[in-house]
């Protein structure tokens, strides 16, 4: 071999080194980002774990701040919102009576055609639309007109169908799913915004007056006959298809639940001389708050950033407009701490862009390779292709956030049957049964709004798998979960009819 041929074999055989060494320290590198990720993955399910003993003390600390909120006003922060509502919907309401539901990322209106005597909804009509993003943060007046035009549109369009003549006063239900003091089941005043709503000087404002205002200023001879809760709405279509439905629970963009609570309970703890037949209870579940809940440092700066800090922690580990946001923050440090994901998305850093579907749509891919996972990272977090193992990871991450969530949410339910005796302990409000001293179990109905638990199955399934953890399943076979579609605007307008001043009102 001549010179040349010498000085180019050493040259082949250094380049190979070098290529070989840069392949090692790749590999090393990929590695080390990799258990890194792994470690993020770790101290996560280790921050969110729901073992069921921690979440029975979770139902204690619930059923614990219910008496407490229940007993003074400031006495916890569950508000537990008295809402005069007695007269839960019984089948005999008749007539024709509309619905606007306000408070989430929809906004509807609702016609409702009632038969009476017992006979079912003869038929109603729902038109949905998001809310403008604008008009969250905008004035009383811009919100309530656009409330006001949409409704009355409606009713032209319904005009034919209802039967009613313009002349004639229509009687309307109002669901505004914000924290509400009620003076009376038709009227209350704003206690605070949550779900991203903030517009000012609406705090401490009588609710049911902006929109009788607004719908005055737009023509519209409308009466706010109820003015409710989603929660209430909820409850009140729950109880008119099966009576032995106790509470309700929401969860969608926020979340909430109500339950009928016994009038001496009430008498007792707020000195009120009557609430004949037990009265609705909204509890803002939202703003629960108790050592026991399992609390990260993703939450910790999702509350920080949030224009409600140390306000509905709750509702920010549990609800569809947040889960979606916490699962961004882990992949953004997951991002930071690894060069597997490359270089750190700018997208990742936006706050709310990674909603709660595309996090139910990923953590449900059962596609072979993930391609639902790699399309949401690619699309919307501009996240190029990273290899199937890391879309796992990912994957896992959603389960993570949701199970947590969804445990936590079972954990509340049982919580409120604590408090009304229907959690198979031998409450005030369980029998015994004949000749044995263990008491018996009585169906329990629980009616459930809101997209998070209809759409997102692995949601679902979690929190009917808590339930039997927590309650045991001889119990958990009593406790039905029932979805009501639409309830929160049905069961305004129903309860509209219970409370009309022109029905013969048969109340529970
Ligand atoms: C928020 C509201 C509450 C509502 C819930 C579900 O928590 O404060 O009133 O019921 O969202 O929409």
């Amino acid at each position: 071999m001549g010179k040349v041929g010498v000085a180019l074999a050493a040259g082949c055989a250094a380049a190979a080194c070098v290529t070989a060494a840069v392949m090692v320290t790749r590999r090393m590198s990929r590695r080390r980002g990799w258990r890194r990720l792994v470690r993020v993955l770790e101290e996560l399910e280790e921050g969110c774990a729901t073992p069921v003993g921690r979440l029975r003390q979770v139902v204690d600390a619930m059923a614990v701040e219910m008496h407490a909120g229940l007993a003074s006003e400031g006495g916890s922060k569950l508000k537990m919102l008295l809402t005069y509502v007695h007269n839960l919907p019984t089948g005999m309401e008749k007539g024709i009576y509309y619905a606007l539901d306000l408070g989430g990322t929809n906004f509807r209106v609702l016609r409702v055609n009632l038969g009476g005597q017992r006979s079912t909804i003869l038929d109603h009509d729902v038109e949905r639309q998001p809310i403008p993003q604008h008009l969250m943060t905008s004035t009383i007046e811009e919100l309530f007109d656009f409330i006001a035009t949409k409704l009355k549109d409606f009713v032209g369009r319904e005009e034919n169908v209802s039967g009613i003549s313009a002349e004639e006063t229509r009687e309307l239900g109002f669901t505004f799913s914000f924290p509400v003091k009620q003076n009376s089941s038709s009227s209350g005043t704003l206690i605070k915004w949550t779900k991203g709503f903030s517009i000012q000087d609406m705090v401490g404002r009588d609710v049911s007056q902006c929109l009788q205002e607004a719908m005055s200023r737009k023509g519209l001879n409308m009466q706010v006959a109820s003015l409710v809760n989603d929660t209430v709405g909820t409850l009140a279509l729950g109880h008119y298809h099966d009576q032995d439905t106790v509470a309700s629970v929401i969860f969608g963009t926020g979340t909430n639940a109500c339950y009928l609570e016994r009038a001496d309970a009430i008498i007792k703890c707020q000195g009120l001389l009557s609430t004949s037949g037990g009265m609705v209870v909204n509890m803002e579940w939202g703003n629960f708050w108790s050592s026991h809940l399992p609390r990260t440092s993703y939450d910790a700066d999702l509350d920080c950033e949030s224009p409600n800090p140390n306000d509905q922690g709750f509702e920010k580990m549990i609800s569809g407009m947040y889960l979606g946001d916490i699962v961004r923050r882990v992949v953004l440090r997951m991002s930071q701490e690894s060069d597997v994901f490359g270089p750190v998305s700018s997208k990742l850093l936006v706050p709310f862009i990674l909603r709660t579907p595309m996090i139910a749509t990923m953590h449900e891919d059962d596609s072979p390779n993930l391609m639902e996972v790699a399309r949401i990272l690619r699309d919307t977090l501009q996240i190029p292709d990273v290899p199937l193992n890391v879309r796992k990871l990912v994957v896992k991450v959603c389960d993570v956030v949701t199970r947590r969530a969804a445990r936590l949410a079972a954990a509340g339910i049982v919580g409120i049957l604590k408090k009304i005796g229907r959690d198979g302990n031998g409450g005030t409000a369980s029998c015994k049964a004949k000749g044995g001293g263990q008491s018996k179990m009585r169906r329990t109905v629980v009616a459930v709004e809101g997209g998070l638990y209809t759409n997102y199955t692995m949601f679902r399934e979690y929190l009917n798998e808590a339930m039997g953890e927590i309650l045991g399943e001889d119990v958990a076979e009593h406790v039905i979960i029932r979805v009501m579609d639409d309830g929160s605007g049905i069961g305004a307008a129903l309860l509209a009819a219970s409370h009309s001043a022109s029905l013969a009102i048969d109340s529970i």
